[in-house]
């Protein structure tokens, strides 16, 4: 039997880590075509050598979400190698702690060019190739709890980001479904997950190992096979917001 995503172009950016290189691995077993995006571009070749020597047609291209150019690289690259993009993982993104009441802006404008902006364009991206090429496609956005409720102190310009990727996720399919296109729109809110996210956030290392030993936390392959399962789905059924926490998260 062929493989789910047998001949499937899924592009999946923020690849060189935690969340997004373990969607890149459960799409690649899942049998996708992939062309992966971030900044560390040595870490995309290491997963892309990986993920060759198990049989998976893959590309990577140094993609840094704040910057137009690079994204329309991206996408260059999944049209020269696969034809096109059928599917498209949003998942390049970050936190900072940065206080509404005295942090410098450019965490802010960080977190909104990458979380928000990029996202925004890279969809446009996608969805203009699988138009062009009348592909009943499928855009996944990497939302986050934070998106639903505020976590805490110090993350109110992240869970803004998180809360404007909710708005997106339905104005989309709002705007998609006023032209009865066939394309999908999906958001994934996870709770925390054991990636370089909260190191990322509280600028040290091991930040997501001490909140694992206080609770379980979940593995970004949980969240990647969440988003396998979303991708796998029948072209009549769309999921909408899929909220994943770890069991023992209380907020
Ligand atoms: N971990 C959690 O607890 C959690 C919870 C809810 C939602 N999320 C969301 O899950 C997604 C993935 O995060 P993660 O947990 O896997 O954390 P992670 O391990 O820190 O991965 C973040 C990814 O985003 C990429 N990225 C960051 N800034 C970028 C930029 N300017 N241009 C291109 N890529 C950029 C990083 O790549 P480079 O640094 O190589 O560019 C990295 O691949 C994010 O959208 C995050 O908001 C995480």
């Amino acid at each position: 039997m062929a493989a789910a995503l047998e001949g499937r172009s899924v592009v999946v950016t923020g690849a060189s880590s935690g969340i997004g290189a373990e969607t890149a691995r459960a799409l690649a077993r899942a049998g996708a075509s992939l062309t992966i995006g971030a900044r560390r571009e040595a870490r995309l070749r290491t997963l892309a050598e990986e993920l060759a020597a198990a049989g998976a047609p893959i590309a990577i291209q140094p993609t840094d979400m704040r910057q137009e150019t690079d994204i329309a690289r991206l996408f260059a690259v999944a049209r020269e190698r696969f034809g096109g993009v059928d599917a498209l993982v949003n998942n390049a993104g970050l936190g900072r702690r940065a206080p509404l009441s005295s942090s410098p802006s450019e965490p802010w404008r960080e977190m909104l060019e990458v979380n928000v902006l990029g996202l925004c364009i890279a969809t446009r991206e996608a969805i203009q190739d699988m138009e062009r090429r009348g592909v009943a496609g499928h855009i996944v956005h990497v939302s986050s709890m934070a998106g639903h409720r505020i976590p805490g102190p110090d993350s109110g310009v992240y869970a803004a980001t998180k809360f404007a990727v909710r708005a997106l996720t339905e104005a989309l399919r709002v705007e998609l479904r006023a032209r009865q296109s066939p394309i999908r729109v999906t958001a994934v809110s996870p709770g925390h997950v054991f990636s370089e996210f909260a190191d990322v956030f509280n600028d040290r290392p091991g930040a997501a190992a001490e909140i694992d030993r206080r609770f379980k936390i979940l593995e970004s392959r949980d969240v990647a096979e969440a988003i396998a399962w979303v991708l796998t789905r029948p072209p009549h059924m769309e999921v909408h917001d899929l909220l994943v926490r770890p069991t023992a998260q209380r907020n």
